[in-house]
């Protein structure tokens, strides 16, 4: 998956608060049953244009994910797995095939709606993190909140600072991204995407850049709040005790599921 840069964040960011919009007056969500999978997806296809004509990414994929299940998607380097997370997530179209996240169709929505089922039921962390550059990291997790509304400022950078707390990184909330290191900017972006106690979390890789003690704490606070929200955690990864921990692992090889 071609993950957007910041800039194009901004504008997922402004798509985001336009649908905000469009969900608080125009749409309606689909109410989902508990035994209705979070997602199904039924033979999903990604192709992409290339100097050599068109590249298979991923090929007829079938899948459906139970709520308040963990699942780990594995698979060699260039596998298909991000492509595959962002398809999910309704961040990047499909070229055939279905995605049905949370009840809704994402083929039949544009970007404004998709962008309006993510905002507070879905969390994503990009394998490249993808922070805002210009803003601090407790900024950084404020964010989602403030897009999202219905929480005061005060109350918001609370939540913020205590999840920045709890990722290890209470005396660094007034850092700019390019301030900090790799895996330091992986546990902002992991804050943000449980800011909002999203239904889903989406993560790429999220204990790729940290060394073994953070790691496992950061592994801890996901489990937790699968637990605590019955959040469903889907988490590309190729750490061992990660997968080992979901309830499910999901092998892709060469954009199959094997
Ligand atoms: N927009 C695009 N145009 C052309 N090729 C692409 C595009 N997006 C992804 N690819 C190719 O599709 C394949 C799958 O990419 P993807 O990023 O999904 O792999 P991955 O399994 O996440 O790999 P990694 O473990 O290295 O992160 C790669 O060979 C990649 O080069
Ligand atoms: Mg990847």
């Amino acid at each position: 998956m071609t993950e957007p840069l910041a800039t194009e964040l901004v504008a997922e960011v402004s798509a985001f608060a336009r649908s905000f919009m469009a969900r608080t007056f125009n749409l309606r969500f689909t109410m989902l049953n508990k035994t209705d999978p979070v997602i199904e997806v039924r033979g999903l296809c990604k192709k992409v244009k290339d100097a050599t004509g068109e590249l298979t990414i991923l090929d007829n994929i079938d899948l459906a994910i139970e709520a308040g299940s963990s699942v780990a998607i594995v698979g060699a380097s260039g596998s298909g797995k991000s492509t595959l997370l962002g398809l999910l997530a309704g961040l990047d179209s499909a070229s055939s095939g279905s995605v049905r996240l949370l009840g809704r169709e994402l083929t039949t929505l544009n970007e404004d709606e998709r962008a309006a089922l993510r905002s507070g039921s879905v969390g994503f962390v990009f394998q490249s993190f993808q922070l805002m550059p210009h803003l601090t990291a407790l900024e950084n997790v404020t964010l989602p909140l403030e897009l999202q509304g219905g929480i005061g400022t005060r109350e918001a950078a609370l939540r913020a600072r205590g999840l920045l707390e709890q990722v290890g990184l209470g005396q660094r909330t007034n850092h700019y991204p390019k301030l900090l290191s790799g895996g330091e900017q992986q546990r902002v972006a992991l804050a943000r995407a449980f800011v909002t106690h999203p239904a889903i979390l989406f993560a790429d890789e999220p204990t790729g850049s940290l060394d073994a003690a953070t790691g496992h704490a950061v592994i801890d606070l996901m489990f937790q709040m699968n637990r605590a929200n019955g959040a469903t955690l889907i988490l590309v990864t190729h750490d061992v005790e990660l997968a080992r921990r979901c309830d499910t692992t999901v092998t892709i090889e060469a954009g199959r599921l094997a």
